[in-house]
């Protein structure tokens, strides 16, 4: 099928509509927002920057639309977004080309991208019509019998907003959009503005799915406008949240009792032992590290080693390093644009920062235009920024330290807690430094990372609250209904026990 023509209806020539109601409209503000490509700084569309009053009929025509979605049978529910999935899969490298020149990722991982969502999109089906309630009897408290029974079974919130991130624009708001859809709840999306245009295309995709008119909708604007607005919003019932963590915390602040899941950033720490196997260290440390320019909550942020490997460690990482590839994300190199030149002069400060205080340059710390080039910084101390800072950048500092014991008390002083890593061949010791570290995930002899997407997926502290993954995201976008039975004893059998 012909991409350009399926999705035409979505924008005039390169200007895209918001899609609410089953209609793409433009917004009554006659504001857009243009988007660049961060690599090559030309324009790859417009989006709508809709206001208030447009949220407002938004969000109310989602929540008109609660019913007659949640009445329909889960199997059905599933099938929709079994061929949602199908649809994606189909025109995966054309909605990897979009999401490559809206952000700058690596063709390659666009398309990843993409697919990844396909597949979600399918493991939400089979998760979600698995899902089954509980029945409890009441005699486990002293006083009640198991004539009282509770039958509990879950039901959906009701609208749902789903934000997400620029670095993964389409598959951290179709995460969020399969469990809510599954779960019986109708939604509003909020794209980021950069990154906009792929996601906008589920407008499209779902509605050939089979998505009712008005149960899926789209709202496009700079969350710094229109945000808080949303968040809090009495219509909205369930709000689930992929971003900073400075965002997550205002959103939490002005989303008063509305259920939040909330994926924030981290500062993820590799703890190296003496005994690791360096080669499989070093090579989950750069890719850790530097896949997607370092624009992952997951990457590598902090590598902490033991005295007796520290400098082979940093002698093969940076040598793993000079080879990455730097360029066009249309030629899927590793190293390319940062998202925009406001960041890039942030990750340009960590480097400066560490380097005024002392920190040993083992490569990079070079810029053209928005692509920083992988940074590698030794001898980094505590008292430099890039040792606590969320560069969301290549830069990667190494932080030696003496002890075992030093190494998780630097990792635990973050204000992050989204995963940590542990190269060893010592299991045992392994296990024993993961109940000490305070994250939502360790990663023993692995690279920090979200997936597989069925695994839970949480963070401590700034990173994040609640849990997402496949399973844990249709449980949060969902609500226990408890009805309970009160049996007569009418009827009742009676048996003794027998001592004969
Ligand atoms: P961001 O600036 O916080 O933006 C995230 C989303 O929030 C965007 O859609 C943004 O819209 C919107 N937003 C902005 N202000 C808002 C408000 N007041 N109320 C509601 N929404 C608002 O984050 P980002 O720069 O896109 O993403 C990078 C950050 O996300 C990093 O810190 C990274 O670690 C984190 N992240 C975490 C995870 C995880 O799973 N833990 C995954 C990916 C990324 P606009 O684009 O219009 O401003
Ligand atoms: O950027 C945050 C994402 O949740 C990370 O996902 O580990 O699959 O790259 P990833």
């Amino acid at each position: 099928m012909d991409f350009e023509k399926e999705f035409s209806k979505m924008k005039e020539g390169n200007t895209f509509k918001y899609f609410y109601k089953g209609k793409w409209c433009e917004s009554n503000t006659g504001k857009t927002i243009t988007l660049r490509n961060p690599y090559n700084n030309e324009i790859v569309g417009n989006i709508q920057s809709c206001n208030k009053e447009e949220a407002d009929e938004i969000i109310s025509c989602a929540k008109e639309n609660v019913a007659c979605w949640s009445d329909t049978p889960i199997n059905e529910r599933a099938e929709v977004l079994r061929k949602a999935a199908d649809i994606m899969t189909e025109y995966s490298k054309d909605l990897g080309e979009i999401l490559m020149k809206e952000i700058g990722k690596p063709l390659n991982s666009a398309i990843s991208e993409i697919l990844r969502t396909a597949d979600i999109f399918n493991m939400t089906a089979e998760s979600g019509t698995l899902m089954g309630g509980e029945t409890i009897m009441g005699d486990a408290f002293e006083g009640f019998t198991r004539e009282k029974i509770s039958l509990t079974y879950r039901v959906p919130l009701g609208v749902v907003l789903c934000i997400g991130p620029f670095n993964y624009p389409f598959n951290l708001t179709g995460s969020k959009i399969a469990p809510a859809l599954i779960a019986g709840n109708s939604i509003v999306m909020k794209p980021p503005t950069q990154g906009a245009i792929t996601p906008l295309h589920f407008g499209v995709i779902l509605e050939k799915a089979g998505v009712p008119s008005g149960v899926f909708n789209i709202i496009t604007g700079r969350g710094s406008e229109i945000g808080d607005y949303l968040v809090s919003h009495p219509l909205i019932d369930m709000v689930s949240f992929t971003g900073s963590s400075e965002t997550g915390k205002n959103l939490a602040k002005v989303a008063g009792m509305k259920p939040l899941l909330l994926e924030l950033g981290g500062k993820d720490a590799a703890i190296v032992l003496d005994d690791a196997d360096m080669e499989i260290t070093t090579k989950a440390i750069v890719s850790g590290a530097f896949s997607f320019s370092g624009q992952r909550c997951t990457a590598v942020k902090r590598v902490i080693p033991m005295p007796n490997i520290a400098d082979e460690l940093v002698k093969r990482v940076t040598n793993e390093v000079t080879n990455l590839s730097i360029g066009d994300p249309a030629e899927s190199k590793t190293i390319g644009p940062l998202i925009n030149s406001k960041q890039c002069d942030y990750v340009q400060g960590l480097i400066n920062d560490a380097l005024d205080k002392g920190a040993l340059l083992k490569y990079g710390n070079k810029r053209e235009g928005n692509i920083i080039w992988p940074t590698v910084l030794d001898n980094v101390t505590t008292d430099m920024r890039v040792a606590w800072e969320e560069p969301f950048g290549p830069v990667l500092p190494f932080i030696r330290v003496e002890s075992v014991d030093k190494a998780i008390e630097i990792s635990n002083a973050s204000e992050y807690g989204l995963q940590g890593m542990i190269f060893t061949a010592d299991i045992d010791l392994a296990f024993n430094i993961a109940q000490e570290l305070e994250v939502g995930t360790i990663q023993i002899n692995g690279k920090s990372a979200r997936g597989p997407d069925h695994f839970p997926f949480l963070g401590t502290k700034s990173s994040g609250l609640g849990t997402q993954g496949i399973k844990y995201s249709i449980e949060a976008m969902s609500r226990p209904k408890v009805v309970v039975m009160n049996l007569t004893e009418k009827g009742k059998l009676i048996r003794e026990c027998r001592v004969d």
